[in-house]
């Protein structure tokens, strides 16, 4: 065995193609139904939001969809990221586990994101989109966009949920010097934000509502904008899947092969890019790579949620899907992991769950940062909350395996960095960091609103 720590591409192994679970998956995806109608809904429907190119991804069953040559371009900025064995860690912990990570931090943005922003951008762009608009939580979603959006020169809306936009102005300032608006969500420029402030106007926003806002601003500007989503369709996960693609050929390089591939939970993005493509493997190759997906306490859709058709968003205009749900109107509490605070989960990853095929557990915020400081301090990188949680999982996988006295190989992705994050890092610190758990009452009643809906499936 080498005693190499980084695994690094060429730029000619950058992946051309996006590999599409749905041509391989054992479980058909339910379909997706329009919010008024409840009906399936129509190319039509979703041409108000999206470019025909996205919406054609969204319903293929191809299994390879090749990567223009212009979003390859500016995916070598940053791609292939490298894969590293956290030599260092592995000491710390004494563990006979070998432990790999794929670095999704080196990109400019500072995390997975970027992976399918420059894809929307660029579809949107090629189909005569002039302005996109969004949402963003903590921040990492709207600065991959923006990002994207000033390679591709469109202009950019993002409503920011008040509460981080307070917290966090140095996100919003790497937008704005992107050259992109980023507006306080609940505001006064939508029907929808006008009616949330006028019930209460120290609301402190969360990811529904400022979705509800940005799918309003393009649904009603006659064609002048179309709306982009960081997570949970289909097509923001099939263009994650480079990072999964690259980092097979990386785990060849080390001459091993993943016992256990492990990413945090949020919408399900960047979990799907690690894991699909070794899913893939599972399928159709006869490997048994366990594939383990991570959430926080706060926002257990996957773990504590119902398997159901919902709504995507909290004002009842985006798509209903069929997913792993808490509940559109479940606002989780105020964990510093901004990014993995949805109710749902894609749908994809939600069936995939169901049948078995995936695994999830919760885990809770202080032994979250606790994880997070043990592996900055032991192989220099500060991460993002949202990745903390699959170190979490990752460090009690090779306890686990060093209680066994089991060598095992453990793949984590490493969504982001935690550089804009240092407040949450203070408040940990200081100890005045506080575990959430999620309340159950709070989930009873807002499920008590799902849709009713007369499709089978
Ligand atoms: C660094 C990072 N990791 C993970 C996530 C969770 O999203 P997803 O589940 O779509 O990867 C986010 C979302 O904002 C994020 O910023």
């Amino acid at each position: 065995m080498s005693e190499q720590t980084r695994f690094i591409l060429n730029e000619s192994d950058l992946p051309k193609f996006w590999y599409n679970i749905n041509a391989d998956s054992p479980v058909l995806p339910a379909p997706v139904l329009h919010p008024g109608t409840m009906e399936p809904v129509t190319p039509d429907f979703l041409s108000v939001l999206f470019p025909m190119d996205l919406i054609l991804q969204e319903i293929s069953t191809e299994r390879y969809i090749e990567i223009p040559e212009e979003v390859r371009e500016i995916y070598k900025l940053y791609r292939p990221t490298p894969l590293l064995r956290a030599r260092r860690l592995e000491k710390a912990l004494d563990t006979p586990a070998h432990i790999y990570y794929k670095n999704e931090s080196v990109s400019p943005a500072g995390s997975h994101k970027p992976n399918t922003a420059i894809a929307q951008a660029f579809y949107n762009k090629k189909s005569g989109t002039k302005a996109l608009t969004t949402e963003t939580g903590a921040g990492q979603w709207g600065s991959a966009l923006a990002l994207a959006c000033n390679f591709f020169g469109l202009d950019l809306e993002v409503y920011m949920i008040r509460v981080s936009y307070n917290q966090k102005p140095y996100r919003r300032i790497l937008m704005e010097t992107y050259g992109a608006q980023v507006y306080a969500s609940p505001t006064d420029r939508t029907n929808y934000g006008r009616s949330v402030l006028a019930e209460s106007p120290d609301n402190p926003g969360s990811l529904g509502i400022a979705i509800s806002e940005a799918v309003e601003a393009a649904a009603t500007s006659n064609g002048a904008k179309k709306y982009s989503l960081g997570s949970v369709l289909n097509h923001v996960l099939l263009h994650q899947t480079v990072i999964g693609e690259e980092a097979l050929k990386q785990m060849d390089m080390a001459n091993e092969y993943p016992d256990v591939v492990i990413s945090c939970v949020g919408g399900g993005s960047n979990f799907s890019g690690i894991a699909y493509p070794f899913l893939r493997e599972n399928l159709k190759n006869g490997k048994r790579t366990r594939l383990l997906a991570v959430e926080p306490s706060a926002a257990p859709s996957l773990t504590k949620g119902v398997y159901t058709f919902d709504y995507g968003d909290t004002a009842r205009m985006a798509p209903i899907v069929k997913m792993h749900t808490l509940g559109h109107d479940f606002i989780p509490a105020a964990i510093h992991a901004g990014g993995l605070r949805y109710h749902g989960m894609a749908p994809s990853l939600s069936a995939l769950y169901d049948a078995g095929h995936i695994e999830a557990i919760a885990v809770q915020q202080k032994a979250t940062f606790e994880a997070a400081i043990q592996f900055a301090k032991a192989e220099g990188i500060l991460p993002a909350p949202e990745s903390a949680h699959a170190i979490r999982a990752t460090i009690d996988e090779a306890l686990d395996a060093k209680a066994k006295g089991e060598k095992r190989v453990i793949l984590f992705n490493l969504s982001g960095h935690g550089h804009f994050d240092l407040a949450a890092y203070e408040t940990y610190l200081s100890g005045q960091l506080e575990d959430y758990e999620y309340s159950a009452e709070a989930v009873q009643a807002s499920l008590a609103k799902l849709p009713e809906v007369n499709i089978s499936a």
